[in-house]
């Protein structure tokens, strides 16, 4: 087995979708993980070298027999993208516990519980990980309470996999995404929402799901082989920028 494998969650659509296309174009075959099983399966069916596993990352028995499926399948583990996200956009005071915990369970838990079933595979091959935060992980905005807690989580869990797994070779990184127009960004963006972020971004535009794609393709690779613990923005410049913007564009 020399063909270099990934595991990409949230595979059937956004961002998860483009990283697995461009994964595949470089040569890896790709585990696709959903838990919309319907979707995913129609999705792969278009697709050669890859193995779609419908499997809720935020459970634990699931996540582990997928682990399992995918090993027995591939041989072997070389990557695992934590894509599979959820968003839910509410003030505070009206973000139930339940709410919150239907965030945290896949944002934060899915993250913990895939990398921590994959460390074993990862291991012997020197892989790597990389999660995928969000610019709401980064600065704190209203409504992202959940959100932008789990994510925030998101970028410190990297660090700790970082630190205790850079012994066995293996690295771990984040990706942070401005927003992109994908199903999840569409459902909690309001014409308000997505006004104020072309105020706030340089870039002065949405990204595409293959621009968050293609970095994540970089930070599995050997160009970023001393390259760990990092969390990387892919957000037109949203990270890097404070008050006064859109006052100063010319
Ligand atoms: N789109 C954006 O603007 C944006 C910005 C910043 C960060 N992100 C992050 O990027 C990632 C991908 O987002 P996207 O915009 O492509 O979203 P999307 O909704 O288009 O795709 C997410 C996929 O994850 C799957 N999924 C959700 N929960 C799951 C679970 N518990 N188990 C298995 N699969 C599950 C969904 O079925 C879906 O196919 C997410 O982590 C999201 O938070 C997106």
């Amino acid at each position: 087995m020399t063909q270099k494998t990934v595991i990409v969650t949230g595979a059937a659509r956004g961002i998860g979708l483009a990283t697995t296309k461009q994964f595949l174009a470089e040569g890896r075959r790709v585990a696709m993980i959903d838990r919309d099983a319907e979707a995913l399966m129609a999705e792969a069916a278009q697709l050669q070298d890859v193995l779609p596993v419908v499997c809720d990352v935020s459970r634990p028995d699931q996540v582990e027999s997928m682990m399992a499926q995918v090993a027995t399948a591939f041989g072997r583990i070389d990557a695992l993208i934590n894509n599979a996200g959820v968003a839910d956009f509410g003030p505070i005071e009206e973000t139930t516990f339940e709410r919150w915990r239907s965030v945290m369970s896949t944002n934060l838990d899915g993250v913990f519980l895939c990398s921590q079933a994959a460390i074993p595979h990862l291991k012997r091959v020197q892989g790597a990980i990389v999660n995928i935060a969000s610019i709401s992980g980064l600065r704190a905005s209203t409504l992202r309470v959940a959100y932008g807690t789990s994510k925030a989580a998101v970028v410190h869990l990297t660090q700790q996999q970082a630190a205790e797994l850079g012994e066995y070779g293996i690295r771990a990184n984040c990706v942070a995404p401005g927003p992109v127009r994908t199903k999840l960004a569409m459902a909690v963006h309001s014409p308000e929402i997505i006004a104020a972020y072309h105020d706030a971004i340089p870039l002065n535009r949405y990204g595409s799901e293959d621009e968050i794609a293609s970095v994540i393709v970089f930070l599995c690779s050997g160009n970023a082989s001393y390259v760990t613990g990092q969390t990387i923005a892919s957000d037109g410049g949203f990270q890097s920028t404070g008050v006064g913007l859109p006052a100063l564009r010319s």
